[in-house]
């Protein structure tokens, strides 16, 4: 356990404003602040920070908690790599090994693993072994500036070459293991080198770890790439390549492309923020990374049938949390690499600035689907294409639009203007309609994941709520509600346990604060606890210790209600006791 005054302190200087908002663009709304959730995609704002309980809440999709969630969420960490990373962001030190960092541990020994094996790779690339590795860069025109840059390599063609190295350095077997670096051999004695026989890309992260690799290999042979697995410090959904180089420069734009190759090219070429998901199809995760280092993504996908899929997906997802898209189709090349080689950096430029947005690619598409010189086709196009701009936030981007569609079309624009003014009304009313039977759906899920039991007594899990919500916001109110109630009489499991909890801290003069309780509960659970205080915050007129024993006459007769539900366990006098004890209670 670490320490209450740590987690107050670490609280203190890390309030949820200042946190969340290097993420998350925050917009104050009376005593709280909303924003883009960063945890699902949406276009309209349900993530809330409430900086009274230094917490948060989204309404859309259920996440909540106190800060340490937050960063256990949002950067996928450990509760104590969460805390170790707060700590560090406040510039304090962690207290003497009082917690269970086992985890932590390892994750800091896969890291310099990796780190070694990124240094061996690169050193063996200009080792006569490595010879073949470095020819291979040179035959796609890397210099050794950008070989350095990138810390390419080599995997020499031996099952022997990281494990005896790393053995050497006092790595163990597990611990390779762990890394992706090495795998068990088949009939279970020892382990073996994964990487052989090809050119290393190290995956670096925005921190500057080394967390995976991607191994190419040096023919045509298959598999074309093998990528590191998911391991403790690596989740491919979640991070991109070259990120850690691109979120430096000073562009307006990142641009996204399909392979490593494409990536380390652009960067040669001066292209400095390209970055490329990994060895793994654009995801929303991908998405809300892009959106933390930029506005506006440029995509750079192959012409082929594959390539354009893979465009599309993207697009829907970036637009859907509202950022701006533009596109380019590289002409009669493969991919950019090739064109770069073939026609130059210059060439390379004016594409990017010529490179139409997603919407006059989509329009483009629209218009290749209708034949536009019969009236049937321009009418259907017409409406398909109001109904695009409708889902552009901009009133300037689609007036823009409007104007270019009346010209190319010659209808007028006040007739466009209309037509996109009910499709408008039409997809307002249709998100609202989504959103509050989301939020609905949602907090019934939140309350089902961390406490099943709420389902089966509503109106005993919906007091508990109440009660404990309630005395989270007002510790004092455990003096009254205390004697009045012991833990055993709470209806379901998790809010039996969470009571037990807060009048244990209590005995022991700790505080009731929604952050050391984070250390105790999973992200899930602290989300439904989070929503608990949340909506008793939002009743705050209605605190009276009569209301909170209001609360607790209510769970009583829940329980004893509960209790004759399972007559198989009670004696008929037992049946008959608790009755009278009802009866008793309704007085
Ligand atoms: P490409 O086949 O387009 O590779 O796959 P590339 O990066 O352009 O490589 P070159 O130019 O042919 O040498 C695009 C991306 O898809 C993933 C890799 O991330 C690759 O960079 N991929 C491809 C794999 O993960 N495994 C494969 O076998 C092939
Ligand atoms: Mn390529």
């Amino acid at each position: 356990m670490l320490p209450d005054s740590f987690i107050q302190e670490l609280n203190a200087k890390n309030d949820i404003e200042s946190v969340v908002s290097s993420y998350v663009s925050m917009k104050r709304r009376g005593r709280n602040l909303v924003g883009l959730c960063p945890f699902h995609g949406e276009k309209t704002p349900s993530f809330n920070l409430y900086p009274e309980t230094n917490s948060f809440y989204c309404f859309g999709c259920g996440a909540g908690g106190d800060v340490i969630t937050f960063i256990r969420r949002i950067e996928n960490l450990s509760y104590i790599d969460a805390v170790k990373f707060l700590a560090d962001r406040a510039g304090m030190s962690m207290p003497e090994q009082s917690f269970n960092d086992t985890t932590s541990k390892q994750r800091m020994r896969v890291l310099e693993a990796n780190r070694e094996a990124a240094r061996l790779f690169h050193a063996c690339l200009y080792s006569a072994e490595g010879r073949v590795g470095l020819e291979y860069y040179r035959s796609r025109g890397y210099t050794d500036s950008i070989i350095k840059r990138f810390g390419l390599g080599y995997a020499p063609q031996s099952f022997d070459f990281l494990r005896s190295e790393l053995r050497k350095k006092g790595f163990h077997d597990e611990e390779l293991v762990l890394a992706w670096l090495c795998a068990k051999n088949r009939n279970g004695n020892g382990i073996h080198d994964i990487f052989r026989n090809r050119v290393m890309i190290p995956i670096i992260d925005v921190r500057g770890n080394v967390i995976a690799f991607g191994g190419r290999v040096l023919d045509d042979s298959k598999p074309k790439y093998l990528n590191s697995g998911d391991t403790l410090v690596f989740k491919k959904t979640n991070n991109l390549f070259a990120l850690n180089f691109a979120k430096q420069g000073k562009t307006d734009n990142l641009i996204l492309c399909e392979g490593y190759m494409d990536v380390i090219a652009l960067h040669q070429a001066g292209f400095t923020n390209a970055v490329a998901a990994l060895g793994t199809s654009f995801t929303m995760e991908h998405a809300r990374l892009l959106a933390r280092y930029t506005d506006e993504v440029v995509l750079v996908f192959d012409a082929d049938a594959a390539g354009q899929k893979g465009a599309q997906r993207a697009i829907g997802m970036l637009r859907e949390i509202g950022m701006r898209v533009r596109l380019i189709t590289v002409p009669d090349g493969k991919d950019p690499d090739e064109f770069i080689k073939r026609n130059g950096a210059e060439r390379f430029k004016l594409l990017l600035d010529r490179a139409a947005n997603d919407v006059e690619y989509r329009l483009m598409e629209l218009g290749k689907k209708h034949l536009l010189n019969t009236s049937d086709g321009k009418v259907n196009y017409l409406k398909e294409a109001t109904q695009l701009l409708a889902s552009i936030s901009s009133p300037l981007e689609r007036d823009v639009y409007i104007g270019r569609l009346s010209a190319d079309l010659g209808v007028s624009k006040t007739a466009l203007q209309s037509q996109l003014n009910y499709q408008l009304q039409r997809q307002k009313k249709q998100q609202q309609d989504k959103q509050f039977s989301q939020v609905i759906k949602q907090s019934e899920s939140t309350a089902q994941k961390a406490n099943p039991d709420a389902k089966t007594h509503v109106r005993g899990a919906s007091a508990e709520e109440g009660l404990l919500g309630m005395i989270l916001l007002n510790p004092d109110y455990m003096t009254a509600v205390r004697p009045l109630l012991s833990a055993d009489e709470m209806i379901t499991a998790f809010n039996r346990n969470l009571y037990a909890t807060l009048v244990e801290r209590m005995d022991q003069g700790l505080s009731l604060e929604l952050s050391h309780l984070s250390e105790l509960y999973e992200p899930e659970e602290m989300a439904y606890i989070t929503k608990m205080v949340r909506d008793a915050r939002e009743r705050v007129s209605s605190h009276t210790v009569d209301e909170a024993k209001r609360y607790v006459s209510i769970i009583r007769s829940e329980h004893h209600l509960a209790a004759l539900n399972e007559p198989s366990s009670l004696t008929p006098e037992q049946i008959q006791e608790k009755l009278n004890a009802m009866k008793h209670m309704k007085k």
